[in-house]
């Protein structure tokens, strides 16, 4: 008989949009209630090193100092997340990177919108791959 295949994990995080605004809950109920497993969450703010690590491959790009200075500007909710497919399935839970044509139903359809300003602010991050997964699960876990 074939092994089971292990299952796969992926870094999430509320953003302090998230936290501030009250929805670490209704985020990790989404997570629950599509049958994902919780391996570890922590409530912390993080530092400029570490966030300049985990956007690692967006560096250079316009929009990397504001999105360190916002994730610098509360704490975060960091998780692990277990399940089969669950990278896809969580960037599927979160919809769209942008708020506004984020699909209803999603994380940030539901709970995120424009501002008006420059910088988007929608909830949650998910590792985008199987290596940036492990990657970042790494940085913000390092006894995982
Ligand atoms: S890219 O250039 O296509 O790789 O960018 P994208 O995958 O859409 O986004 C990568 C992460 O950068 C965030 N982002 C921003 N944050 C704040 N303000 C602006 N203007 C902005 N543009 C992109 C986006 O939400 C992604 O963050 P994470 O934490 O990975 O969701």
């Amino acid at each position: 008989m074939a092994d089971a295949p292990l299952p796969q994990r992926t870094l999430v995080l509320v953003k302090p949009d998230g936290v501030r605004r009250g929805h670490v809950g209704e985020v990790l109920r989404r997570i629950e209630a599509k049958g994902y497993t919780l391996v570890a969450a922590e409530l912390r703010r993080a530092d400029e090193a570490l966030l300049a690590e985990h956007y690692a491959e967006h560096a250079g790009k316009p929009f990397v100092q504001a999105l360190i200075d916002f994730m610098r500007s509360g704490p975060v909710l960091a998780a692990v997340v277990e399940g089969h497919r669950v990278i896809e399935g969580f960037r599927s839970l979160a919809g769209a990177t942008d708020p506004t044509v984020a699909a209803p139903g999603t994380i940030r359809g539901d709970l995120a919108r424009d501002w008006g300003t420059k910088l988007i602010e929608n909830i949650v991050h998910g590792s985008d791959g199987e290596e940036s997964a492990a990657r970042e699960i790494g940085l913000w876990f390092p006894a995982l």
